[in-house]
């Protein structure tokens, strides 16, 4: 979190969440209390559609997406909602209306959640500055800065395969540090979690030049960032982001950093991977090492719903509701 402001947009004076805006900012308790109604959701198949029944949430999306903005929309059915959907492509902002200007006239009809991603750094905070008492905002990625719901449902899927103490844990970050938001919400997830050793790895052309891998091991060489770690976290080569040059060739690419099945030999035998999403296969990924047992791909992906029932609950339900503490 950039600015200090943006702290104290995301949480009122007596530290409830009114908005998810960055994993930056949050206290290891919050942290901990929506992993744990995460996995509460994640186990059961209760019916919740009284938890935000009369309650209506849209996902405003200015990028394109796939997981982050269905699952977003999947969780908020679970618990109830009126989700409404928005296409950038056929909305008036293709006539020149600005984002703001979207965002209140979707709030005056009577829209109380929204998921938002933007293109600029810093563009949900920006707009959670300007909405009404009761709406809340959800980052769902905003430039390269923060990814937050991602960092939580990373979280989950590594506690349920490594159990929630993260002291002994090895874990390698490898590849386009610079672009990622993703990148940026692990690490501050893994920091407050309290990770025994974090490794960033990647060209140093693709490797962030501020702070944000401060306290990690930072290295170029994937073998030595994948030697006997608990859990390999892989980045999508964000080419929509990239000024040109950055990687000379994919295929050098995938030879220097991707994982493949010789490379997680080297990790620990039980050792996790995981993704984002989209991959792109024979880049950062193989097919065998993407398809393979040691991949919690989709389970990340079942986790993001969970994840995303509990941020929109914490956020939403009302005050009174007994599934809110
Ligand atoms: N991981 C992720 O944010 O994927 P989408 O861009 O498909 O939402």
């Amino acid at each position: 979190m950039r600015e200090p402001e943006t702290a104290a947009l995301q949480c009122d004076a007596d530290g409830r969440m009114r908005h998810l805006l960055d994993i930056n900012g949050l206290s290891r308790e919050q942290l901990d209390a929506l992993l744990q109604r995460a996995q509460a959701f994640a186990e059961s198949d209760a019916d919740m559609r009284a938890v935000l029944a009369g309650i209506a949430v849209c996902t405003l999306f200015f990028e394109p997406s796939t997981r982050t903005r269905l699952s977003f929309q999947r969780a908020a059915q679970r618990l109830g909602a009126d989700v409404l959907g928005f296409e950038a492509a056929t909305s008036s902002t293709t006539k020149g209306e600005t984002s703001l200007d979207t965002l209140k006239n979707i709030e005056a009809m009577g829209v109380r959640g929204f998921v938002v991603r933007a293109r600029e750094d810093g563009a949900v905070a920006a707009l959670a500055a300007r909405v009404g008492e009761g709406t809340a905002l959800v980052n769902a990625g905003d430039g390269r800065s923060a990814h937050p719901t991602q960092g939580l449902l990373d979280m989950l899927t590594l506690r349920q395969a490594k159990g929630a103490d993260f002291s002994p844990l090895k874990v390698a970050i490898i590849g386009d540090i610079r672009h990622s938001r993703v990148a940026r919400s692990d690490l501050h997830a893994l920091r407050l979690l309290g990770a025994g050793e974090i490794r960033a790895c990647g060209p140093a052309s693709l490797l962030p030049n501020d702070d944000t891998l401060a306290g990690c091991i930072v290295t170029a060489d994937a073998d030595a960032a994948v030697e006997g770690a608990d859990a390999v976290m892989l980045l999508r080569l964000q080419r929509e982001r990239m000024e040109d040059g950055l990687v000379p060739s994919l295929e050098g690419y995938h030879r220097d950093y991707g994982l493949d099945v010789a490379r997680l030999r080297r990790a620990a035998p039980d050792a996790v991977v995981l993704h984002p999403g989209p991959m792109n296969r024979g880049v950062e990924i193989s097919d065998e090492v993407a398809d393979g047992p040691q991949s919690l791909v989709l389970r990340q992906v079942a986790n993001g719903v969970a994840v995303r029932m509990a941020v929109l609950e914490a956020l939403l339900a009302p005050v009174s509701s007994p599934t809110r503490s």
